[in-house]
């Protein structure tokens, strides 16, 4: 690393000559001429302002995102939804006019939940709503009929341990947050089957619920029997936790009729406004176009994605085109544990030293309030800088860490990232549900969202320099 670090200091020396508001050409820049420079953006910032939140290309990205989970509907990797979304993207950015239109193949998995139902027998008859966890197993075609023991922790079943075995786990744990949480859902299976428990029922990952099970990923671990897996609705994991606390048997029969074929082929969807001046020198802006197979994925990223596209049709618009090229990447499998962006870093790695920033907006697009950034301390105050050219729409603040499972191997190698930040406060409630649809979008701040971040990238893209690292 240190040698690519080396090499890029010595390619950035020469284009500090002339360009420094200083008369000795031999020294950086300081922070001021940075200042200035990023100043000198004011104007640029204001039209991609007005265009995106009041002028012509308002509520665009929504409209455009609204006939695409319309018809596409929800994109599981592997299914013939995907393909469709990613043939529909290919040919979209095509008409919009965008450069390099082209897709990168990537093998993705290819699980399916098929047919699913869940019944309380004991103490009284219940349906109860699931939904399988990817990569689960099926029950035997009979279903499974067992008791249910309920938990509200690992450590509860470590403690309960010998209860456990032959019986259906049903974790009830309390939600924390989506990262503190999360662990349930990816580990509780292989948890209830380290225990002898003959498959696992999770309280679904939601910080609100009107009965909605939420799905997601899960582990299997080697040398673990697979045990079939499935999220319930915090409304059943609070009953059955009440039903157990009184002394009531619960019987529960579960039938789950998913199945994992072998991986398909996929493709990231890429387009690009080539760099008038260091075209090899790459801004990337991303979402990715997958989504778990129930609601839409209209949250769960098709905003992200469109917002993405909206920062390179906005910029085509105007008539502008940055020193740098701007890169839209939109990632195929992220959910299954970003499968897509994997390969595009494996496969890219080798320009590392060109990447600028990799962004990837992949939380939500409502009410934004800043940009999650991760880099070293220098590039933080350039990043600062630069949102102050939006304070016309007040999104302004940056935050720790850029968050984005696509974008984490880059920045993990120290490429800056960026991530956009808003307000997450329904995220949860939708998020891998049935209610991910566009009805939970928003034209508004979809605009606003579209606003920051065609800024950002728009100027990072085009200021002389690249940031440092
Ligand atoms: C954008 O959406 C808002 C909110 O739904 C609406 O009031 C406005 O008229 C829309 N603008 C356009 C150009 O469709
Ligand atoms: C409960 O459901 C089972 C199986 O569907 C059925 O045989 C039984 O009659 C039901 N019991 C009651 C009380 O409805
Ligand atoms: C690396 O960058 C060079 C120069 O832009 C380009 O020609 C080449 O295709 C890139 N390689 C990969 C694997 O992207
Ligand atoms: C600007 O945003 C901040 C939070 O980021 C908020 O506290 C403040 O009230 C907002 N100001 C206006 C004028 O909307
Ligand atoms: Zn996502």
């Amino acid at each position: 690393m240190k040698y690519v670090f080396l090499i890029l200091f010595i390619n950035l020396l020469p284009q500090y000559a002339g360009k420094s508001l200083r008369r000795d050409d031999r020294y950086p820049k300081t922070f001021e001429d940075i200042k200035n420079e990023i100043a000198g953006y004011t104007d640029i910032a204001k039209a991609i302002i007005d265009l995106a939140v009041h002028g012509k290309a308002q509520n665009r990205s929504y409209e455009r995102l609204a006939v695409f989970a319309d018809t596409i509907g929800p994109r599981l990797s592997g299914s013939k939804n995907l393909d469709a979304a990613i043939k529909y993207m290919f040919s979209a950015l095509q008409e919009d006019e965008l450069e390099n239109v082209h897709l990168e193949p990537v093998k993705v998995p290819h699980w399916e939940r098929g047919e699913e139902f869940a019944m309380m027998l004991e103490p009284r008859n219940h349906s109860i709503a699931i939904l399988g966890l990817g990569s689960s197993v099926a029950t035997p075609p009979e279903g499974i009929t067992a008791e249910v023991i309920v938990v509200a922790s690992f450590d509860e079943l470590h403690k309960r341990a010998q209860e456990a075995k032959g019986k259906i786990v049903v974790y009830n744990e309390p939600f924390i947050s989506y990262g503190e949480t999360v662990r349930y859902r990816s580990q509780g299976a292989v948890e209830a089957a380290k225990v002898g428990a003959v498959a696992s029922l999770i309280r679904s990952i939601a910080s609100f619920s009107i009965h909605s099970p939420h799905t997601g990923w899960q582990n299997y671990q080697p040398d673990v029997p697979q045990i079939p897996t499935a999220c319930i609705s915090v409304e059943d994991a609070e009953m059955m936790s009440r039903m157990s606390f009184r002394g009531t048997k619960i019987v529960v029969h579960l039938k789950m009729g998913a199945k994992t074929y072998p991986d398909s082929p996929s493709f990231n969807t890429v387009a690009e406004i080539v760099g008038s001046k260091y075209p090899e020198q790459i801004v990337l802006v991303s979402g990715h176009l997958d989504s778990w197979d129930v609601g839409q994925g209209a949250m769960d990223d098709g905003g992200g994605a469109f917002i993405s596209w909206e920062a390179l049709s906005l910029i085509k618009d105007l008539g502008l085109r940055p020193k740098r090229t701007l890169r839209l990447v939109l990632w195929t499998a992220e959910e299954q544990g970003g499968i897509g962006a994997k390969q595009y870093y494996q496969l890219h790695k080798e320009n590392i030293s060109n990447f600028d920033i990799v962004m990837e907006s992949d939380e939500g697009t409502f009410q934004p309030s800043g940009l999650g950034f991760t880099g070293n301390a220098k590039a933080r105050d350039i990043v600062k800088e630069i949102m102050t050219l939006l304070q016309p729409i007040n999104v302004t603040d940056v935050y720790d860490n850029a968050d984005g499972t696509d974008i984490d191997y880059w920045m993990r190698d120290g490429v800056p990232g960026a991530s956009l930040h808003d307000d997450l406060s329904k995220y949860f409630w939708f998020h891998h549900s049935q209610g991910d649809t566009m009805t939970v979008q928003d034209p508004n701040q979809m605009n606003l969202c579209a606003a920051v971040w065609t800024v950002v990238s728009y100027v990072i893209a085009d200021m002389e320099e690249m940031l440092p690292r």
